[in-house]
Formats: structure tokens, C-alpha cells, sequence
């Protein structure tokens, strides 16, 4: 495990140098995608640095974390629409190589860890955290051993999540995820957190005990894991 502690401003530049160096060495990667507002930095350096014809996404495929059940990707709230309107629209990848969980056929989700076994595995992961320490929408109590799947919503993730709609009654109340182990399953996972609402929850993943209740500290067995924090986020651990 190794830790990154930078301003906000250097960590999307910091995790952009590793996408590079990866696409370099590999530039049909299998790439996993993360939503929310930590990645949106390391997001807009990737458009630059395509912009820039620096790194080519051309030959990438991503598989993206989770998405809303009950929003298509037309949905201005959905994970597609974000990736697209954040990402994808902006690079030269094939959308046809982009995945999102489906929002709308949710009966096979486990179909979506057979498709990326089938691309060959996710060679970098991307990953933000909940305050109550998920990972995708694993929440507290999601087995170690899942794989995608469809879960409730905890109350403090739609609350924090409100802040995009136009009222917490409009937060759908489940999602579909990628699991702990289809997460455990990519070669290299990099997780980055910002800002001081993530500061206990970040010395609890990294420092505290193992356990379900707190479904991010199970990277910690991960053999190669990248923690990429701001010094608010950082600003508990020992
Ligand atoms: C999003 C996802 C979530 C977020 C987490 C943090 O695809 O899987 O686990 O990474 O909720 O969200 P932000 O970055 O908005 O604090």
C-alpha cells in the first residue's frame, strides 16, 4: 500500500502521470471508472493531456463502478451521463467501449463481472469513498466476497448525494454495483479522497481493523493499492 499525500490541485495531476504511464505501457488497458466529485479533477487533466495528444484512449475499454437504479443514461443524474458528459464525450475512446452498469435491467447484474473477465480484468481501478467508508455503493455490511449486485442506499449516502437533485426524495434508493471482490479482482486500484469529511473515514481504512463495517479497509490486502489524499483527508492518520 502506498500513500500520496498533496494538495488538491497536484493529485489529479500525481494520478493523471500514472493513467499515462499505464496507456503507455498498455494502450488497450482496461481501465475501472469512479462518479462523484473527487475524480472530476483527474478527469478534466486526462482531456488535456488527450487534447494534447500526450495519451490515447482509442484502444481503452472502462467498466465503470455503478449507476442509479431506476435512471437510464439520458438521466442528467445518471453515472452515464456523467462519464460521458465529463469523460468520454471529451477523449478519443470508442463509446462502444465504455460500460456502465445498466439502471434499467438490473435482473443479470452479474453478467457485468463476466464481461469484464471476459476483456481480460480491470488493470486500474479508479475508487472515491463514502463517509461511512464505501467503495462503489458497497455499503457497511456488504459481504467481502460480492460481486455485482443490486443494494439499498444508506440514508447518510443519499443525504450526501442530495446535493445534485433537486431534493433527497429524488435520490433513487438503490443502485447497482460492482462488488468488494470484482473491486478486489483489478490489478492496480487507486483511491483518492478530498477534503476534511473524509478525514475519519480515511484513517479508519487505512489504519483501523479490517472488517465489513467499514467496506474500504479491505484494500488494505490489496496487493497493489495507491491512496491518493489531500491533507484534510490525511489530517487523522497517525
Ligand atoms: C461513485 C462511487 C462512490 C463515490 C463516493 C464518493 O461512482 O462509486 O463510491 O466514489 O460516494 O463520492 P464523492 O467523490 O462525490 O465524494
Amino acid at each position: 500500500m502506498k500513500i500520496f499525500i498533496a494538495p488538491e490541485a497536484e493529485l489529479a495531476s500525481m494520478v493523471a502521470d500514472r493513467y499515462e504511464a499505464l496507456l503507455k505501457a498498455k494502450p488497450d488497458a482496461i481501465l475501472g471508472g469512479a462518479t462523484g466529485s473527487t475524480p472530476l479533477g483527474l478527469y478534466a487533466e486526462l482531456v488535456r493531456r488527450n487534447k494534447a495528444g500526450k495519451i490515447s484512449f482509442k484502444d481503452v475499454k472502462t467498466f465503470n463502478l455503478d449507476e442509479y437504479v431506476g435512471l437510464d443514461g439520458s438521466h442528467d443524474q445518471s453515472y452515464r451521463y456523467f462519464m460521458n458528459k465529463n469523460l468520454f464525450e471529451q477523449i478519443d475512446i470508442d463509446i462502444a467501449n465504455t460500460h456502465v452498469p445498466s439502471g434499467i435491467v438490473t435482473e443479470n447484474c452479474a453478467d457485468y463481472d463476466k464481461e469484464i473477465e471476459a476483456a481480460g480484468g480491470i488493470d486500474l481501478q479508479l475508487l472515491g469513498i463514502g463517509v461511512d467508508g464505501h467503495i462503489g455503493f458497497n455499503e457497511p455490511g456488504t459481504p467481502l466476497d460480492s460481486l455485482t449486485h443490486v443494494v439499498e442506499l444508506e440514508e447518510s449516502t443519499r443525504v450526501a448525494n442530495s446535493r445534485f437533485f433537486k431534493s433527497i426524495d429524488e435520490v433513487p434508493t438503490h443502485a447497482v454495483t460492482m462488488g468488494i471482490k470484482t473491486v478486489m479482482n483489478a490489478r492496480a486500484i487507486i483511491l483518492m479522497a478530498i477534503g476534511k469529511s473524509k478525514a475519519e473515514i480515511i484513517a479508519k481504512t487505512l489504519q483501523g481493523p479490517i472488517c465489513t463495517e467499514v467496506p474500504a479497509s479491505i484494500l488494505q490486502l490489496h496487493p497493489f493499492v495507491e491512496f491518493y489524499l489531500d491533507p484534510e483527508a490525511a489530517a487523522l492518520l497517525k
